[in-house]
């Protein structure tokens, strides 16, 4: 196995089988050293750079750097900044790295990552770009299955929009190349694009596709849902129609296996009901949580502290 320190994760591609592995070991330990004085990263500074709004990725970075021992700078809306005068992203990229040690990073455009990994010297870690792909959340959505059913060779349902979400993008690819088959729930306008598909069956992956939840829901180990990505719908697009599509609540949990879990990246937009919050297969709050120790392990590692 290659070291991390130094790397970029751009794609969930970027770490090989055994780097990923590592990585969820080190959120382990990670998970061990939370809430007690830690200087891992002592001296260093993060740099949390985001240009589409966040809750859960942006502050988990944050948290996870000062955990850690280190620092963090950044912002997140581009209006405080001088992204707001025109300034490019490989000069905003050029004054951020003299600033800091790493570099997390969302960005809406296509290749905007691999822009700023090209311009940055020091590790440049994706937020989250576009509608391509979120490689952190993939790391801590393996991390949550493996701890949720302590495994990863699963079955899981993507419910949701699988066109333009990209947590599904990556963890289709993440998780084939543990032994995951995929069912994917979603009309046709809103299905899993062909590129994703054919990565997860190269790497012996089963890939069925259906558009009612409840053929499948008693086979899944996983329901993995995702809400609309309203801000990338075309216009053709019938938000409402196509949100009325998908509704988790008590009725369909009743038809899943005792041992499976229900995730979910947040934000929630309505598709799960808070009813269901406190059932033991109600995973999304832990998932949400696991962001810290595998975003630890992540920034640990290309740091060269681990
Ligand atoms: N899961 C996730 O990416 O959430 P945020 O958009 O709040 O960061």
């Amino acid at each position: 196995m290659g070291s991390l320190k130094g790397r970029d994760l751009v794609s969930i591609n970027d770490f090989t089988d055994a780097e990923v592995q590592n990585v969820l070991e080190t959120a382990v330990e990670m998970e061990g050293i939370i809430g007690k004085p830690s200087n891992l990263c002592e001296g260093k500074v993060l740099a949390t750079l985001f240009f589409e709004p966040s809750t859960r990725t942006q502050f988990s970075f944050q948290t996870a750097m000062l955990r850690l021992g280190g620092g963090a700078i950044g912002f997140s809306d581009i209006s405080g900044t001088s992204v707001s005068k025109g300034e490019t992203l490989q000069d905003t990229i050029r004054i951020i790295e003299s600033y800091a040690d790493i570099i997390a990073m969302r960005h809406s455009q296509p290749n905007s990552l691999s822009l700023a990994a090209q311009y940055s010297s020091k590790p440049v870690i994706s937020g989250g770009e576009g509608k391509g792909e979120h490689p952190t959340q993939t790391l801590l959505d393996l991390y949550t299955i493996k701890k949720e059913l302590g495994r990863l060779d699963v079955h899981i349902g993507f419910y949701g929009d699988l066109k333009y979400g990209r947590t599904v993008h990556s963890l289709i690819m993440g998780g084939s190349r543990f032994g995951a088959n995929f069912t994917c729930i979603a009309p046709h306008s809103l299905q899993m694009p062909g590129e994703y598909v054919k990565k997860a069956e190269a790497k012996g992956s089963k890939v069925e596709f259906c558009e009612d939840v409840n053929q499948v829901i008693g086979n899944l180990d996983v329901l993995y849902v995702t809400r609309l990505q309203k801000e990338r719908l075309s216009p053709e697009d019938d938000y409402q129609k196509l949100k009325s599509l998908y509704h988790v609540d008590k009725t369909l949990l009743s038809k899943m296996k005792p041992k499976s879990a229900v995730m979910h990246p947040l934000p929630r937009v309505g598709e799960i009901e808070e009813d269901i919050d406190l059932d033991p297969r109600s995973a999304y709050f832990r998932q949400a949580a696991n962001g810290v120790p595998v975003r630890m392990a992540v920034i640990a590692s290309l740091l060269g502290a681990k």
